[in-house]
């Protein structure tokens, strides 16, 4: 079975119901995290010819396979939507909708000049499964390949960069802010001192010396390398400031994420909009808040999603409205 057989999308029902799609007007989506157009299949045969669709991948092997995907579904729909497919990171939203004349859809039903609103948002964090099962430039520590991590390979920092080149210090607070890593001290001694006999070539060396030092740290150091070798937090929070600013009235922001941090970051930026700034002195709303926060508490997979789909298991899901 092929690993687009094999997908599948997490919390699709959840995340389709959470969309606010708009009647009499043309909606304008963005799925920030493509792939496999899992949760796209579900969006975009709920859209018309009036309508457009913006996909995202950071990842060109994994747009280009969502590319293929979404030409032969659109074949059998009659009422197309256009489609975009850009291979971008989502951190950089902002000039994507700025420049999307300089886009070509990938079915020309009808292209565009200029986008200065959306009305939905939505992502599928974390890295897809392609990513987890092959070992050629990525991350697993299931598997011997390249320290590599990037999920776009044409930026120049990789985790064999970091673990070779970071100071005690500054490795030391990556593996506890990303990787909520309580002996990031002594995993950061223990890596370095490798490294002054050999540098880190391998996911199969790095994990070795992990696993010597503390052998439960290993997946969270290995996450903590690929947050920080895809400024994964930065770039959530750019897409949620251009999300936030982009969307019109009444649209809606959905983000599922896969670990506290990511989710944190959501929870925060969400509550943070939906609260107004008050001033002091006049006790007047000098901010007001601009979005409503639709789920108080964030949806998560049913154990009947989890035991088909064992990774679904600690996803979460929360969205807002536009004021
Ligand atoms: C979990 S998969 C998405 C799966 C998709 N919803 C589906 O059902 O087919 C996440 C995808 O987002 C991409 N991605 C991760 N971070 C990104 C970023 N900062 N910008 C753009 N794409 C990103 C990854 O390359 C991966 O293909």
């Amino acid at each position: 079975m092929s690993v687009a057989e094999k997908h599948i999308p997490v919390l699709y029902g959840e995340l389709i119901e959470s969309l606010h799609f708009f009647d009499k007007w043309h909606n304008i989506i963005v799925d920030a995290t493509l792939w496999l157009w899992g949760h796209a299949s579900g969006v975009i045969e709920k859209l018309g010819k009036w309508d457009v669709f913006i996909g995202l991948d950071c990842d060109e092997d994994n747009l280009k396979s969502a590319t293929a995907r979404l030409l032969s579904l659109l074949s059998t729909q009659k009422d197309q939507p256009t489609v975009y497919c850009i291979h971008s990171n989502f951190s950089e939203l902002d000039k994507v909708l700025s420049n999307i004349w300089n886009y070509e859809p990938i079915n020309w039903v009808n292209s565009l000049n200029s986008l200065n609103s959306l009305n939905i948002l939505y992502a599928d964090l974390w890295v897809s499964s392609v990513h987890f099962d092959t070992a050629e430039r990525w991350f697993s520590f299931r598997f011997d390949g390249p320290l590599d991590m990037r999920l776009d390979t044409s930026i120049w920092i990789t985790a064999a960069e970091l673990v070779n080149t970071l100071p005690y210090d500054k490795m030391a607070e990556t593996f506890r802010i990303y990787g909520d890593e309580s002996r990031a001290g002594f995993i950061a001694k223990k890596i370095i001192e490798a490294r002054e006999l050999k540098p880190f070539e391998t996911t199969k060396e790095l994990a070795e010396v992990v696993t010597k030092a503390w052998k439960d740290s290993l997946p969270r150091i290995f996450q903590a390398l690929r947050i920080a070798v895809n400024d994964e937090y930065g770039s959530l929070k750019k897409l949620l400031e251009t999300a936030h600013d982009k969307l019109a009235s009444g649209g809606s922001i959905s983000i599922i994420s896969f670990h506290s941090g990511e989710d944190r970051i959501v929870k925060h930026f969400f509550r943070e909009k939906s609260e107004a700034i008050i001033d002091p002195v006049t006790g007047q709303d000098k901010i007001p808040w601009t979005l409503e926060v639709i789920t108080k508490k964030p949806i998560t997979p049913t154990e009947s999603e989890i035991e088909k789909n064992p990774r679904a298991r600690s996803a979460l899901l929360r969205v807002a409205k536009k004021k």
